[in-house]
């Protein structure tokens, strides 16, 4: 088909405007420091975060979620570094903040970069116990708020928690800091390269499907983010993408809501792997990958491609 009557009948476009970078961080002064299974994806010091926000704002990606790296040494039972305000995340999004104010900042609600068990809420005698969970995310969101965090995304999957965090937030005069709840979280093995990249691989005990969703299940998403929205999430998000695209669609058709994909560090894997062996070629994989998320019904996608897609929107 020729170009000009490609673009015309094109029923569905990628911007810049859909990415949000993902990106890890870690202690350190200008670290960069490779993760194994995500070749191109480095745990950034403050510093590097900071020029790479810059680098983001230059290529207009709206937003950049922050995961930190914590070492077992700073973690504990009860995840009590994620309320530190002191801690990594905070110090990086004041950074960032002051190198690139026009960009959006998300950090997740979730204790597992700081449980030494690996687990997203409080274990009590082997069990994630939700409800106590709920005070200490809400106290971590209204924590990372106040740092200058413009979105938190309660990732825990505990039920109950939009609400208390928003409340939290309200108490505390934050209420322009808006929640991305994760909504449909699956029990994903896609997540395998993430937990690598926040040290929490060797220190999770056991898995987390006692709290995220069977991946065999769309009606259940449905109750999930009826929940979520009602109790004040700004938007929703799916979780992880390529797998779940026909929740995706659901969502757009369903709820009057942004609708958000995260196309998780598996997938990222995936593709880059391939391409690195010369069985896909990554760039078009990458593209093809995004443009589906965006077919599919999502207002934006959380993404490791996000700076290598940003540049090839720009070509
Ligand atoms: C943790 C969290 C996870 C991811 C984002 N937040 C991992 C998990 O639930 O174990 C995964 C993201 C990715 O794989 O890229 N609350």
């Amino acid at each position: 088909m020729r170009d000009w009557s490609r673009r015309l009948y094109e029923e569905t476009q990628l911007s810049v405007n859909d990415l949000i970078w993902a990106m890890f961080i870690i202690e350190g002064k200008g670290v960069r420091e490779p993760i194994a299974a995500m070749p191109g994806v480095y745990r950034l010091s403050i510093d590097e975060a900071a020029k790479a926000a810059v680098k983001a704002r230059d290529l207009s990606i709206p937003a950049i979620a922050l995961f930190p790296y914590t070492d077992a040494g700073l973690r504990d039972a009860k995840g009590s570094e994620a309320v530190n305000p002191d801690n990594l995340m905070c110090r990086a999004a004041h950074a960032m903040k002051d190198a690139a104010p026009e960009v959006g900042l998300m950090a997740d609600v979730a204790l597992d970069p700081y449980t030494d068990h690996g687990h997203d809420g409080l274990m009590i005698d082997g069990e994630i116990v939700n409800d106590a969970t709920l005070d200490v995310l809400a106290e971590q969101a209204v924590v990372e708020a106040r740092a200058g965090f413009d979105i938190v995304a309660p990732s825990d999957m505990m039920d109950g928690r939009v609400g208390v965090i928003r409340k939290a937030l309200d108490v505390d005069g934050l209420q322009n800091t808006q929640i991305m709840a994760y909504a449909a979280k699956y029990a994903s093995a896609f997540y395998g390269p993430f937990r690598e990249a926040i040290g929490s691989a060797g220190a999770l005990k056991g898995d987390k499907r006692t709290y995220q969703m069977n991946p065999a299940n769309s009606d259940e998403a449905m109750r999930e983010i009826a929940l979520d929205l009602a109790e004040g999430a700004d938007c929703v998000m799916i979780k992880p993408g390529m797998p779940y695209l026909d929740i995706v669609r659901r969502v757009k058709e369903e709820f009057n809501a942004p609708v958000f994909v995260y196309q998780v560090s598996g997938e990222y894997s995936m593709i880059k792997a391939a391409g690195q062996n010369g069985w896909i070629d990554e760039r078009r994989a990458m593209m093809e990958s995004l443009i589906a998320f965006k077919r599919a019904g999502a207002n934006g996608v959380i993404t490791y491609f996000a700076e290598d897609a940003a540049k090839e929107l720009s070509k």
